[in-house]
């Protein structure tokens, strides 16, 4: 019998602090209006001192799991996606493996930026379809605001803090249809974040903050979730008109926009949550998703395309029958 990967249960945290176009413009040249006309963002939110990315990763993922009514013992496997771990190791999966008291189940973190949860899905579904585990959970957690450079008018407008859970498990009946994940490492100069702690001589100097070409990423990312949506529809042989919702990474309002007028969606059939969470890195989709699920504009029988693109660059999507 074909296994699919259902979706069980979503789940979301955001920090309590929010930061606004307004405070930010206090410390560096830009404006409340320029920030939201070029990327939809008005405010984003920002972990506290002793917040970390296993600690958002936990609150989201025990949502998921109370919406998915099972006990966390039966999850098999933990993927967390994300580009700001508590530590270098333990992964930050065994960490909240840890949290959700479960033992001997798999726990490894996936590194991909912004399209990690995206990589999480594939990596879920195919562990399912194969029947080599049961019940997967998926949380993207992020504390970008520790890694941003908060005198880089260019990219701290961009970024927020936030954690995205989902809970995938198998069935018979349809629910993850098709995942499709890429990677060209040939762009590490145009958006990477180093790591100070493994400097060499050449480039002890960086701290340990995100430098991006941002326009430059911008029309990469527009160009290529342009092709990947193409290629996922037609690898399941569905028209545009198939498609219920639009769950895409929050990156910036003028890339989502470019992506759904190419699907001849209206913005109406786009989950947005920038405005007030901004971009939240590997967390984004899901929170997107769970966004979507718990309002109720997601309903169960619909299809759902999620994508992403990041830095590597990665880039994915993954089309759901919710
Ligand atoms: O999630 C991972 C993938 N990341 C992305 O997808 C991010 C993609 N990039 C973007 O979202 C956009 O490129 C930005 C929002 C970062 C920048 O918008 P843009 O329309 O591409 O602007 P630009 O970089 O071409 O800069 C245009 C002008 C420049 O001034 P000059 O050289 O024309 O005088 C910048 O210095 O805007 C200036 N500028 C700003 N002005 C006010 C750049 N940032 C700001 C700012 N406030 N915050």
């Amino acid at each position: 019998m074909m296994r699919y990967a259902n979706v069980l249960g979503t789940g979301g945290y955001l920090p309590e602090e929010i930061r606004t176009n307004e405070h930010i413009s206090q410390t560096v040249d830009t404006s409340d209006s320029w920030i939201y006309e070029r990327t939809g963002i008005k405010s984003r939110r920002i972990a506290g001192a002793n917040e970390t990315a296993s600690s958002m990763a936990e609150i989201a993922a025990r949502q998921a799991i109370n919406t998915a009514q099972i006990s966390p013992d039966e999850i098999d496997l933990i993927i967390v996606a994300t580009g700001t771990p508590d530590r270098v190791y333990p992964s930050t999966a065994c960490l909240l493996q840890h949290r959700l008291g479960i033992k001997n189940c798999i726990a490894f973190d996936v590194q991909a930026a912004c399209s990690g949860a995206i990589y999480g899905l594939s990596i879920a579904d195919q562990y399912i379809k194969s029947g080599a585990v049961k019940n997967v959970l998926i949380v993207g957690s992020e504390i970008c605001s520790r890694i941003v450079d908060w005198s880089d008018r260019g990219t701290c407008i961009l970024f927020g803090d936030g954690a995205g859970a989902v809970l995938l498990g198998s069935s018979d009946k349809a629910g993850v249809l098709s995942t499709h994940i890429y990677s060209d490492g040939g762009y590490e100069d145009m958006l990477y974040c180093p790591n100070p702690q493994a400097a060499t001589e050449a480039n002890k100097h960086e701290l340990g903050t995100i430098s991006m070409r941002g326009n430059e990423v911008f029309k990469m990312a527009v160009n290529t979730l342009e092709r990947i949506v193409d290629e996922t529809l037609e690898a399941n042989n569905m028209e545009k008109s198939d498609v219920d919702w639009l769950v895409p990474h929050q990156a910036n309002i003028r890339i989502i926009a470019a992506t759904a007028k190419k699907l001849k969606m209206s913005m109406d059939q786009v989950i947005v949550t920038l405005e007030e969470q901004g971009n939240t890195s590997s967390a984004s989709v899901l929170l997107a998703l769970h966004q979507g699920v718990s309002d109720g504009r997601i309903q169960r029988g619909q299809t759902v395309l999620l994508e992403a693109f990041g830095a590597g660059f990665t880039w994915g999507s993954a089309l759901i029958k919710y």
